[in-house]
């Protein structure tokens, strides 16, 4: 059995062919990154306007790459949730006319979901069941997975998420888009230590929340202090790398600090980690000692799984087997459901 699975939740046009060993046949992922560059941040009109250009060379690029044809296919399968409205529709409406023409089942992906399930696909039946973490441009949750279909949501992000305050600090900083890899490659030269900033929530073990937005708001008030106007040409190279370094550190001892609070709390063994922030090398080398010293395992997903991609797409093989297919007047859900 092979399905294709279509993934457009926010500004990566992706497509993947999956077999229902979890073999992944081919996976492509059109970025949008050089549209979006110039405003620092996601555009959603651009975003669902470039879908539009590009689904269709994505999934004939995938399907080549596969040495398939259409008619092969058993199932399509598509992130309808959570994401942004207009991204989303582009691959509903794509998946949805490929599986009427096709005369295949319709399988719907939670796109947070997925983002765990890369845990699974790349690390085997292990990983579950977990707590897992998300940290992504557009979400900051954790769940508690207890098996592949099986995700309640723990808590989230009350403002911002991660990936969008490394994305703002770049801003801030004159770093370049994305802001993730761009802080990440400043914080190599400057002092974790050079500044204190926020680390919301970390003393209440109880409260399985983030909130990234006070310590974005530190860096700009430290980077007022250096430069009168926010004007990052006027920081010295060092200033920036001490600000980068100390804003990463500040949010990967959150998210290493609400694991291991969450993992505490329900007595788990296994910790996944998914989304574009998890390709973080402090936050994977923090999340790996961490384990080490509080012997649990620790799945991160490998880089080519974290960022968006179609590959993770692959939990619509579990809900395939399982029989959850859906109709064809199947909708988006913008926003997070539990
Ligand atoms: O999962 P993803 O591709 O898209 C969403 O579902 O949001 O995540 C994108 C986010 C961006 O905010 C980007 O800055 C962040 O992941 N990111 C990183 C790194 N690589 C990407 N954040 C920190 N360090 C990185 N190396
Ligand atoms: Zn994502």
């Amino acid at each position: 059995m092979k399905i294709l699975a279509l993934e457009t939740t926010c500004d990566e046009t992706a497509a993947a062919v999956i077999t229902d060993r979890l073999e992944v046949l081919a996976s492509t992922v059109a970025s949008q990154d050089a549209l979006h560059e110039r405003f620092r941040g996601v555009v959603p009109e651009i975003a669902s306007r470039a879908h539009v250009e590009r689904i269709l060379p994505v999934i004939d690029e995938t399907l080549r790459q596969a040495k398939l044809a259409a008619a092969d296919l058993d199932a399509v399968a598509v992130a309808n949730r959570p994401g942004l409205a207009g991204s989303l529709l582009v691959g509903l409406a794509a998946a949805k006319a490929l599986a009427l023409a096709l005369d295949v089942p319709l399988v719907a992906v939670h796109h947070l979901h997925a983002h765990l399930y890369a845990c699974r696909l790349a690390y085997g039946e292990a990983v579950f069941p977990a707590v897992g973490l998300v940290a992504s441009g557009g979400h900051t949750s954790l769940f508690h997975c207890l098996g592949p279909l099986e995700f309640a949501l723990l808590g989230g992000t009350i403002d911002d998420a991660a990936g969008e305050a490394f994305d703002k600090v770049a801003s801030l900083l004159g770093l370049g888009y994305p802001g993730g890899p761009a802080v990440e490659r400043a914080a190599r030269g400057g002092d974790r230590r050079a500044y204190r900033f926020p680390r919301s929530f970390t003393d209440d073990a109880s409260r399985l929340e983030f909130s990234f937005s006070g310590l974005k708001t530190a860096v700009r008030h430290q980077l007022a202090a250096a430069s009168p106007g926010f004007d990052p040409a006027k920081v010295s190279r060092q200033q920036v790398a001490d600000l980068a370094a100390s804003f990463q550190q500040a949010v990967v001892d959150v998210l290493v600090t609400k694991c291991t609070q969450a993992l505490e709390q329900f007595g788990g063994h296994n910790l996944c980690v998914g989304g574009g922030v998890a390709a973080n090398a402090l936050l994977r080398s923090e999340l790996e000692a961490a384990a080490r010293q509080t012997g649990f395992r620790v799945f991160i997903a490998p880089h080519e799984l974290c960022t968006d991609n179609a590959a993770m797409g692959a939990i619509a093989i579990e809900r395939l087997k399982a029989g959850l297919v859906e109709e064809l007047d199947l909708d988006i859900q913008p926003g997070l459901m539990r």
